[in-house]
């Protein structure tokens, strides 16, 4: 096991390193920026049954189901198609309205998760086009789909999930940039730009993983927290979930995420001096309302813990703790900012002592629903 773990301590940790290169994986052969082309089999195949649809139906669980809302995201900025999103769980047992014409995208690393192999029985019985994101080759969800696309990115034994969500969003934004393409919805520029970036986003993940130390500082700081509330706006607000899943799942310390905006609506009430709130703030993306949201955060003495683009001034005056990461576009932030908070959850679950790659009470996959 100390062999596989490739001289990391925990299978999680070797997994959070492996992101530059399973994403350089998932989109090697598909991806080719200089001639400007977005190959994927899948989705060339089928590509007449996307343009058509009237909309696009994403089912998914857990982490899978944070990179849906980012799906729903950037599927509905750069291609124009309306997307929804649902736990798997709830599709399937609310007799959904599903037309002939929808494609329905599952994401799961497993591809073995009950509810969503449902969900997808379901849709294909009401002649839906299914498509599926999985991680595990020949697993049922990819054997159960019309058509889709592998994550490629390796095993992953950990529990929380971490590069399956990182290559679930690469897989996914390729898939909007084709769309993209084919619907003329991106203009020239926007489309080869977005492109060349993917591209390079390996070395920029390879650079938010030099936050591990600060990670590890903070971790330092806040491991006896008995709460923690992650807030992000837009493209961030699912990486806010998504971090607090992270935390709970590994750490048991209760934590929340929640879109900035709302935290207006209830979470305010909870903040004070013993509150540490997580809070995603680059420079692209809604930065003026988010430092709004963090002035409000400290105006009521919460500890500020920022995730920043690097070179940042204003937040950094208001926060407690600051985290750097590379500057990117706002839509392919997600891939960036939610490296941080993988490290964050990993060493406050260390430092309480848990048992990070195999958390009390939790399944690598759900079978059983
Ligand atoms: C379990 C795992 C999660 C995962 C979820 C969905 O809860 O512990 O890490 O996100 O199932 O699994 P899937 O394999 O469908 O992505």
């Amino acid at each position: 096991e100390q062999i596989e773990k490739g001289g990391y301590d925990h299978f999680m940790l070797k997994e959070i390193y492996e992101q530059p290169s399973v994403i350089k994986d998932t989109y090697r052969g598909r991806l080719l920026a200089n001639q400007g082309l977005i190959k994927m089999a899948g989705i060339e195949d089928n590509l007449e049954r996307f343009l058509n649809a009237e909309r696009i139906l994403i089912v998914a669980c857990g982490t899978s189901w944070h990179a849906g809302l980012v799906a729903e995201y950037i599927i509905e900025e750069f291609a124009r198609i309306p997307v929804e999103v649902e736990y798997a769980s709830e599709f399937r047992y609310r007799n959904p309205i599903i037309n002939k014409n929808d494609v329905l995208i599952a994401i799961s690393q497993s591809g073995e998760t009950a509810d969503t192999l449902a969900a997808i029985k379901l849709a294909k019985e009401r002649g839906a086009f299914v498509f599926g994101v999985c991680n595990v080759v020949g697993s049922s969800i990819s054997r159960e789909t019309h058509a889709g696309a592998y994550t490629h990115a390796g095993p992953e034994i950990g529990v929380a999930s971490t590069k399956a969500f990182t290559t679930q969003i690469t897989v996914i934004t390729m898939i909007a940039l084709r769309l993209a393409k084919a619907k003329g919805t991106l203009s020239n520029s926007d489309y080869h730009r977005y492109l060349q970036e993917l591209e390079l986003i390996p070395e920029k993940v390879q650079d938010a993983l030099l936050t591990n130390d600060a990670a590890e500082a903070i971790g330092k700081v806040f491991q006896k927290s008995s709460n923690c509330l992650y807030l992000g706006r837009g493209y961030n607000f699912p990486v806010a979930l998504e971090g607090a899943l992270k935390l709970k799942e590994i750490s048991y310390i209760h934590a929340e995420g929640y879109p900035a905006a709302e935290m207006k609506h209830g979470p305010i009430a909870l903040i004070d001096e013993h509150m540490p709130v997580i809070v995603i703030a680059p420079k692209q993306g809604h930065y003026d309302k988010v430092v709004s949201n963090i002035q409000e955060i400290k105006s009521r003495s919460g500890k500020i813990i920022a995730v920043v683009t690097k070179g940042d001034v204003q937040v950094r005056e208001l926060a407690d703790y600051v985290i750097e990461v590379p500057d990117t576009s706002d839509a392919l932030s997600p891939l960036i900012t939610t490296i941080p908070l993988q490290l964050l959850s990993y060493h406050i679950a260390v430092l309480r002592g848990c048992n990070v790659d195999q958390p009390r009470n939790l399944a690598k996959s759900v079978t059983v629903e």
